[in-house]
């Protein structure tokens, strides 16, 4: 049996509430050669999402007449976690790699582009639990950046349970040692698009985890629409100053 305790007096071990997401930071448009790009921190957690398209779908059997398709491939760095990782694709990665395009499929106005491909690629290069959602949050915005045509922003957060408590966007050692966590991805509008669970939860306490995780996703969402409205207000500045 674990003796650790992850909260005392209602501070987690790295200070915060149980109702706190890690400091996030977000940049957007940080690579030159992909349509969109961002770069996203949720605490310790580092990745960068690029998207490409819509361009030509190869291999060519895979095109669809009515819409795009999306491919989205979530790949983790050797050296993000502890122990180094086998470079290349497995069973996990390609689980995030699914669950993420479906978290972001549904936004997507894929009608617009018949018989082509937006891919969208999720590198993470330093990882401490909840990098599938940190990918998400990136790819959205990177989708935008690209301007690929979406009904909304798609934001994703965790939320845990440990030491018998709820807690909002656990990190790595909540996760190993908690009793559960529940990842979830959420629209503005509240459309849930992504929701999965390791561990268990009363149906009171799933409820207080939805509660908690759909606010850190509101929060998670105001970053979002900030570095985008901020990026793309500089190149407004800058055209009228041309003119
Ligand atoms: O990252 P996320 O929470 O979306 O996925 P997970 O499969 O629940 O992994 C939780 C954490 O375990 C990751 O964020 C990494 O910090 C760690 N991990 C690891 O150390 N080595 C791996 N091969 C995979 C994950």
């Amino acid at each position: 049996m674990d003796e650790r305790v992850f909260i005392k007096d209602g501070i987690r071990l790295d200070g915060r509430r149980f109702d706190e997401l890690r400091p996030i930071k977000m940049e957007v448009g940080v690579l030159k050669r992909a349509d969109g790009s961002c770069y996203m921190e949720m605490g310790d957690n580092k990745v960068i999402a690029a998207v490409y398209g819509p361009r030509e779908v190869h291999p060519r059997h895979l095109q669809e007449v009515n819409r795009a398709i999306i491919r989205y491939r979530y790949n983790m760095a050797s050296f993000s976690v502890e122990e180094r990782r086998r470079p290349g694709p497995d069973r996990r990665s390609y689980e995030l790699s699914k669950v993420s395009r479906e978290a972001l499929e549904p936004v997507i106005l894929t009608s617009y582009f018949p018989k082509s491909v937006i891919d969208i690629f999720v590198e993470v290069l330093q990882a401490d639990a909840g990098t599938r959602t940190a990918g998400i949050n990136a790819a959205s915005v990177a989708l935008a950046d690209a301007g690929i045509p979406m009904r909304s922003l798609v934001s994703s957060c965790a939320a845990g349970k440990v030491d018998g408590q709820i807690v909002l966007d656990p990190m790595k050692d909540e996760d190993n040692f908690g009793q559960a966590d529940m990842p979830i991805a959420i629209t503005p509008t509240g459309e849930i698009t992504l929701l999965q669970m390791d561990g268990i939860l009363t149906r009171d306490e799933f409820r207080q985890a939805m509660e908690l995780a759909k606010k850190g996703c509101q929060e998670i969402y105001k970053i979002q629409r900030r570095v985008l409205i901020e990026r793309y207000s500089q190149f407004e500045d800058l055209q009228d100053e041309g003119s």
